[in-house]
């Protein structure tokens, strides 16, 4: 069947949905890094991704985090609920990695004295910048009760999710999440986790090794890309069959 796409990011495609606010969310083996400059493929990527966030997706939404996610539909598509994004990608650190390290000139590595959240705005012809609350709340990008529920849900999904991959020797140094408004029947709205949560958006490291199993391989040029991957996926129980 040939579905409507209704927008084409870097490494995801959207497609309209079999019923009225839904969506279907498409894997590609793409990859990006440095705001575009590097492109490449990483071949299989997306097919572990919809796995490794369907499964993220599911243990969140089994603690009463509200996601987008629907179901998987197949290897590269999931069904999704069709939100309004809010146009930030909010970024939880709990080791000191990328931008950080170069902002703050701090050792890579180095733990940080407790969790931090920040929030860039999505914007690729400004490269993302870091923004404040004040940026945030007096442009409209979202209300304070939104920037208040988006910090309290990143800061739960950081503590079940730190210690959900520590259970198979991973460590969670950083991620990035995406939030969307999904109004009910009685146009009631809410903040739900959107997007995907995969070794595109996380930093993973072997909690013995300190070995990378993330995108950084790619940025970095670290070799063995699509390896990382599927040992993600096959440390969480979700390698598919060859
Ligand atoms: O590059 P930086 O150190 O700011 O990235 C922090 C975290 O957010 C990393 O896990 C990275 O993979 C993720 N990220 C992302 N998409 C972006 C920027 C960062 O998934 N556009």
């Amino acid at each position: 069947m040939r579905r409507r796409r209704i927008y084409e990011g870097k490494a995801k495609v959207l497609f309209e949905g079999p019923e009225p606010g839904t969506l279907v969310q498409y894997f590609k083996d793409d990859a990006t890094a440095y705001n575009a400059q590097k492109k490449g493929v990483i071949t299989g990527k997306g097919v572990l991704n919809n796995r490794i966030s369907e499964f993220f997706m599911l243990r969140l939404a089994e603690i009463g985090i509200p996601t987008h996610f629907v179901r998987r539909l197949n290897m590269r598509e999931q069904l999704v609920r069709q939100v309004e994004i809010i146009p930030l990608e909010v970024v939880v650190r709990n080791v000191a990695a990328g931008s950080f390290c170069e902002r703050f000139k701090t050792e890579e590595g180095t733990a940080l004295p407790r969790s931090i959240v920040e929030y860039y705005l999505k914007n690729d012809e400004l490269g993302d910048p870091l923004v404040t609350e004040e940026h945030i709340t007096a442009f409209g990008w979202a209300a304070t009760q939104d920037l208040d529920d988006m910090l309290h849900l990143a800061l739960r999904i950081n503590d079940f999710l730190s210690g959900l991959l520590m259970g198979v020797g991973l460590k969670l140094v950083d991620f990035k999440l995406e939030f969307g408004r999904l109004w009910d029947e009685e146009e009631q709205m809410r903040i739900v986790l959107a997007d995907e949560i995969s070794p595109d958006s996380c930093r993973l490291w072997d909690l013995k090794t300190n070995e990378k199993l993330d995108k950084d391989r790619f940025r970095r040029d670290l070799g063995s890309v699509a390896e990382a991957y599927q040992e993600v996926a096959r440390r969480l129980g979700v390698l598919p069959e060859a």
